[in-house]
């Protein structure tokens, strides 16, 4: 064969105008357009055909009602010149059949035919049938050896077991050869055969040559709602994970008195920290910083300076309402860092006591709370003593909620 003979411009056929019987709960819509890790599995299915440079021509085979759930799946995709939407058919060779014929017009010489309901296709698998093309092969069908020993079983009983050398299980993409597929599938259609599971079998049929290549246990299809909540999991696994951080910042003014309150532990001083709850800077700067990783606003919002019920409250009060709304959006705390700026007092003996009184205010152990200190060098507010001021970060895990 020539170079030219080789020359392969692919397009593909994505099928999903399947009802999705089998995966049940219909009010929940067919299984193409639920979601896998917050994606539908159709825009997974179609992500590495997007993807893939070699591949021109995608075309969508949707169900006519599912139009409005298909406009949903375009959204999320930027360039979608490369797209073309037709509808399918009762049987799945019929929406085959559909796909094939939107790409009569098309210059693919080779078409790769996927199922929907495959949101893992692999770029290595595309290439390998790539290469098996590359190698001249007429047809190409990813497929598994058979990993369990198989029965032949009929009214409960075994009647024979069947030997699984030599037997396969096919995925796909199926790779072909454009134009003696669209020709075996109308064959197929106009001889009124309607019985094909798949287009290698339409292949077969005809005599076309089909060569198998290493499939991918990954690759399988959801056909249950256990297969749905299975790879829902796997997807979420494989999600990046949301992991958001938070700062806060606050400061008080001192005031002649016996002492502060900073990080819920009282400290002996000459001066006392003014304001209206106890005036733990450190506290207040971690509230915010919880509040923050949840857009859930700041302290004032939660504990308005004007509402009498907060005069002279433990600051752990507040610091325990942030902790509750972060747990009810989701999250996991992972730690937390106070910094204190402050002329005096002394932090560093008190340091581990309010590391500990953080670790409880937080449910959290107390290597994740961190607390420093410095002092301002004597310049600006803090360095005449005026005032002391906290930073805070927290930094929370969020569980991906299931929209
Ligand atoms: N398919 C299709 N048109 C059909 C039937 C199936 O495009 N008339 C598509 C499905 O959307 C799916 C793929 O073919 O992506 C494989 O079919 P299957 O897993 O059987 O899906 P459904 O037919 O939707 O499911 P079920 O058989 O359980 O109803
Ligand atoms: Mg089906």
């Amino acid at each position: 064969m020539t170079e030219t003979e080789h020359e392969r411009r692919y397009a593909a056929v994505v099928v999903a105008a399947g009802r999705g019987e089998r995966a049940g709960s219909p009010e929940d819509g067919p299984k193409q357009y639920r979601l896998l890790g917050g994606r539908p599995v159709l825009r997974a299915a179609l992500d590495p055909f997007l993807k893939d440079g070699r591949i021109g021509r995608i075309v969508v085979v949707t169900h006519k009602d599912d139009d409005a759930l298909f406009q949903g799946v375009l959204s999320t995709i930027a360039d979608k010149t490369r797209l073309v939407q037709v509808h399918g058919g009762a049987t799945r060779q019929q929406s085959v059949l559909a796909g094939l014929n939107a790409l009569e017009s098309s210059d693919a010489t080779h078409v790769l035919i996927h199922d929907a309901a495959r949101p893992f296709l692999s770029a290595s698998l595309i290439d390998r049938i790539d290469a098996a093309f590359a190698e001249g092969a007429d047809a190409v069908l990813p497929a598994v050896a058979v990993p369990d020993t198989l029965k032949r079983a009929s009214g409960g009983h075994v009647s024979s077991t069947v030997s699984r050398e030599a037997l396969f299980a096919a995925q796909t993409p199926q790779g072909f050869r454009f134009a003696p597929i669209l020709q075996a599938h109308r064959r197929a259609a106009a001889e009124g055969r309607a019985d094909f599971t798949d287009d290698c079998a339409i292949a077969e049929a005809v005599g076309v040559a089909v060569r198998i290549v290493e499939g991918d246990i990954a690759n399988s299809k959801i056909t249950t709602a256990r297969d749905l909540e299975m790879a829902n999991r796997l997807a979420e696994a494989a999600a990046l994970p949301d992991i958001r951080t938070g700062n806060g910042y606050d400061v008080h003014r001192l005031v002649p008195g016996t002492g502060v309150t900073l990080c819920g532990i009282r400290l002996p001083h000459d001066q006392a920290l003014s304001g209206h709850s106890d005036a733990d800077v450190g506290l207040h700067a971690l509230t915010d910083a919880l509040l923050a990783t949840c857009g859930a606003g700041d302290i004032g919002d939660h504990f308005p300076p004007s509402d009498e019920k907060w005069k002279g409250a433990a600051s752990r009060v507040f610091v325990s309402h942030a902790v509750a709304i972060v747990a009810e959006a989701g999250g996991t705390i992972m730690n937390a860092d106070i910094s204190l700026i402050a002329e005096a007092p002394r932090i560093g003996p008190h340091r581990t006591a309010m590391r500990e009184a953080m670790a409880d205010m937080l449910g959290i152990d107390i290597e994740r709370c961190s607390v420093k200190a410095t002092t301002n060098e004597q310049l600006g507010f803090v360095g005449r003593r005026e005032g002391i001021a906290a930073f805070a970060t927290a930094t929370v895990l969020y569980r991906r909620r299931q929209q």
